[in-house]
């Protein structure tokens, strides 16, 4: 099949155009696959849940879909997963508590490109370990979406480790491999997906593992997972969910002293960053109200364990990255 958007094709920005694009598609996903089985691993991202939802509505059963949780994704999102596509949409879904597996696999290793290797490898064998372990799978759902074939070739590597083993080789079956990020959004509103996962902010790959800095401890982790999701409260709550294209906390490897009710401590300090870009290859430091800076500063230092200190990011890129590692 080819990988051009054909130029005919609209572009979908009303939930009339989405919902005649889930029809074409529902019935090219059924032409495609007849009554085979698919697999795919659902992150709980834009594309991914896209994809599921759509084929659902073709396939119903015959779709398996596999999360796989590493233990570096966002506070609640495993659960998000589990709500919404096995309670709500009725997903034939497979969890994998991978957690330890990633994290002592990740002890002691401070190099932020090893980290990702790891990471990317292991997510690669749990996936084809669990698709190992299931009969008749024919077909693999990616969310392939347009810029990834036009920036990276056709198959959408997960955590940017290159191509799949021999073992998941299967036909793929890419629905929104001709939509721009915007149209995916469209198509998910109309597909009924919760506005936490159709609008959320980009996450990268190898998750809260390059946002705890060096070598990943679980004390850490869960400081930067707690101080996300307030973060991620108070940014909702002040309207700049959909608004500030990015913004995240990072847990650095080192402590400074300070004060709790008159007694000194030793903790960690967490960064805030909120960044806006239109690529990401350039990034401006989002503007953010002082009194609302001031609120998350001290809801992160009394709610937030083993933390006394916060930082404010400020830097564009370049000469920073979006990420620290
Ligand atoms: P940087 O840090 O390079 O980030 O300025 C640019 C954008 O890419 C995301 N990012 C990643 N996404 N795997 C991903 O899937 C990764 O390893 C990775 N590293 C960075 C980052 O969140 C930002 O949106």
């Amino acid at each position: 099949m080819s990988n051009k958007r054909p130029d005919d094709m609209k572009r979908i920005t009303t939930p009339e155009l989405a919902e005649a694009f889930i029809e074409e598609q529902i019935a090219a996903i059924r032409e495609q696959v007849k009554d085979g089985k698919v697999l795919l691993a659902l992150s709980g991202g834009v594309d991914s849940s896209v994809v599921a939802a759509l084929l659902i509505r073709a396939i119903g059963g015959n779709l398996v879909c596999v999360h796989v949780n590493h233990g570096l994704l966002r506070k609640g999102e495993p659960e998000q997963v589990i709500k919404v596509f096995r309670e709500e949409l009725g997903a034939n879904l497979v969890y994998v508590d991978a957690v330890d597996r990633f994290l002592d696999k990740l002890a002691g290793v401070a190099d932020p490109e090893k980290k990702r290797k790891i990471i990317g490898k292991e997510f690669i064998d749990v996936f084809a370990e669990e698709a190992k372990k299931l009969d008749g799978i024919r077909f693999l759902g990616q969310g392939t979406i347009y810029p990834d074939i036009l920036e990276s070739g056709p198959v959408k590597s997960h955590h940017n480790v290159g191509g799949l083993p021999e073992e998941l080789n299967f036909e793929l079956v890419e629905p929104v491999k001709f939509l721009y990020k915007d149209e995916v959004r469209v198509v998910g509103k109309a597909l009924g997906l919760p506005d936490s996962m159709v609008y959320r902010q980009p996450f990268p790959g190898p998750g809260l593992g390059v946002r705890c800095v060096g070598a990943i401890t679980r004390d850490r982790l869960e400081a930067v997972r707690e101080s996300d999701a307030i973060l991620r409260e108070e940014f909702a709550a002040a309207g700049l969910q959909g608004k500030v294209w990015q913004y995240f906390t990072v847990v650095p490897d080192f402590k400074s002293t300070g004060i709790t009710d008159g007694l000194r401590t030793y903790d960690w300090p967490v960064v805030i960053r909120a960044v806006n870009t239109v690529d990401a290859v350039t990034a401006e430091v989002a503007e953010i109200d002082f009194s609302l800076m001031k609120k998350i500063v001290a809801r992160i230092t009394s709610e937030v364990k083993g933390v006394n200190r916060v930082l404010w990011d400020i830097t564009p890129k370049p000469s920073g990255t979006i990420e620290w590692e």
